[in-house]
């Protein structure tokens, strides 16, 4: 990395001779700083965490893991000699130590440094907590995204999009609530430029015929099983993206696995999730620069989360989740709080097959759009055909997320993710005459016309 930085700064001041090198000199001089001190911090980082490598995904419930994330001010100077302060308390011999980083390796000046996962003792707490430039919190265990589940069905033989075995794509392909079991499912069928969706949650059955090839298995940071066990993720990925039962039929799914056959997992596996699938949307940017990452477990609202999320909003992928089923103030929930603050985040509540919330939809003004959410038919984790209805936040959440993919591969222009929010939530407006508390009064549309 070092070797091309010097080779590009050589080339340009020789073919630019005459023009004043100076200020090309000045910012070369503090890039090579800055990355000398990631460098640094890169080596406490493999030194510390070489000692757990082999344990850490089957060490998964110890209580001293914490997650440190720096803000976003921090320069990488700064988190370097943060960086060296803990290295000088940690013993190698000890149990404690950075187990991972939470960093984007395509930045090699290290501003993508976000952050680190250690088991650590309270006196490297302590120390870690009166630095001003960052956030430690204790991993925490995110429950299982609350769903329900009802038998599984035989599959329709759907044919047209006349009458669409989810009723959710006749609502969002319409101003107007249409009756249920009245639909029509009206898009453009032809993408033109390709997208990918990251289902950042308990897996997904790939081989689903649903998914017709386009969906593959992306990461699994929680154990060594490659499978969906609990149906949580296979099902939205299905709403997402599924022929006849999901929005966008084109899109590429790639699965994420963080949550296990309990349905839940640590805050440390979801955010080692979410930096994982933007090392990987960021890697592939300059082909498929068209991506969104759906999310929903919800739980208290986190730091590390938040910046996190923030950054991936910031690089250019739109972020989807569910508002959360507790019948509250969504901005009390992470990552559901983030709607109000993030352009280009989406928070979604759920709308019933009667056009009106579920009754234990979150809202509030965090919430930034609704959509179908309650019996909803998709993908079953237990068969490569079959089909199961779930309702929930968590199934109205993806059909936001199909709708963005659907805007992005439908747009020639390379929509900014606050662009993709707008289309998506400013297109259908008043058509509500629920008590709103506070939500705002937007059905997701996919602006056909109709
Ligand atoms: C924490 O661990 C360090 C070694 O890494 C040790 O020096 C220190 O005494 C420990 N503190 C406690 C409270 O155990
Ligand atoms: C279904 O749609 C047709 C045509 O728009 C309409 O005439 C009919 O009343 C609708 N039925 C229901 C149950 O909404
Ligand atoms: C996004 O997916 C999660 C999966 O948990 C789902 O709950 C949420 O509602 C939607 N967003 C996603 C990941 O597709």
């Amino acid at each position: 990395m070092k070797l091309a930085t010097s080779l590009t700064l050589f080339t340009a001041v020789l073919a630019a001779p005459l023009a004043a090198p100076a200020p090309d000199v000045a910012p070369a001089v503090a890039e090579g700083s800055a990355s000398a001190a990631y460098s640094a911090i890169l080596s406490v980082v493999s030194k510390q965490s070489s000692k757990f490598s082999a344990l850490q995904k089957r060490e998964l419930d110890e209580e001293d893991r914490y997650i440190v994330v720096f803000d976003s001010e921090a320069s990488v100077e700064q988190i370097a000699a943060e960086i060296a302060k803990l290295d000088a308390l940690v013993d190698q011999e000890s149990s404690n130590g950075i187990t991972s980083a939470l960093d984007l390796s395509a930045y090699n000046d290290g501003s993508g440094f976000l952050g680190f996962v250690g088991k650590f003792n309270s006196t490297i707490v302590n120390q870690l907590n009166q630095s001003p430039i960052l956030t430690v919190e204790q991993d925490t265990y995110v429950p299982e995204p609350k769903f329900f589940a009802e038998p599984v069905l035989d599959k329709r033989a759907i044919e047209t999009d006349e009458n669409p075995p989810n009723w959710g794509l006749g609502r969002i392909s319409h101003k107007q609530f249409q009756g249920e079991g009245n639909e029509t499912y009206v898009r453009e069928t032809t993408a033109k430029h390709s997208t990918v969706a990251y289902v950042v949650d308990s897996g997904v059955r790939i081989t689903h015929e649903m998914f017709q090839g386009r969906a593959v298995w992306g990461a699994n940071l929680l154990d060594d099983i490659d499978e969906d066990l609990k149906g949580h993720g296979s099902h939205v990925a299905g709403t997402l993206g599924g022929k006849d039962y999901g929005v966008d039929v084109n899109t590429k799914i790639v699965a994420v696995k963080v949550f296990g056959a309990n349905g839940g997992g640590p805050q440390s596996v979801v955010n080692a999730g979410f930096t994982w699938a933007l090392n990987d949307f960021i890697k592939n940017r300059n082909t498929v620069p068209r991506g969104v990452l759906n999310y929903s477990g919800g739980g208290s609202v986190l730091a590390s989360q938040d910046v996190i999320l923030a950054r991936a909003v910031k690089e250019g992928l739109v972020v989807v989740t569910s508002a959360g089923n507790d019948a509250k103030d969504a901005c009390t929930d992470g990552p559901a709080n983030n709607g109000a603050k993030t352009h280009g985040f989406i928070t979604v509540a759920s709308l019933n097959e009667h056009n009106v919330n579920a009754y234990d939809s979150n809202w509030g003004t965090c919430v930034d759009v609704w959509a179908p959410g309650s019996k909803i038919p998709s993908a079953s984790h237990k068969s490569d055909t079959g089909i199961v209805i779930m309702r929930g936040t968590s199934m109205a959440s993806p059909h936001v997320a199909g709708l963005a993919t659907y805007y992005m591969s439908i747009s020639d222009k390379t929509l900014s993710p606050g662009e993709v929010e707008d289309l998506i939530t400013k297109s259908n407006t008043d058509v509500l005459t629920f008590d709103l508390k506070g939500s705002p009064n937007a059905v997701a549309y996919n602006g056909n016309g109709q």
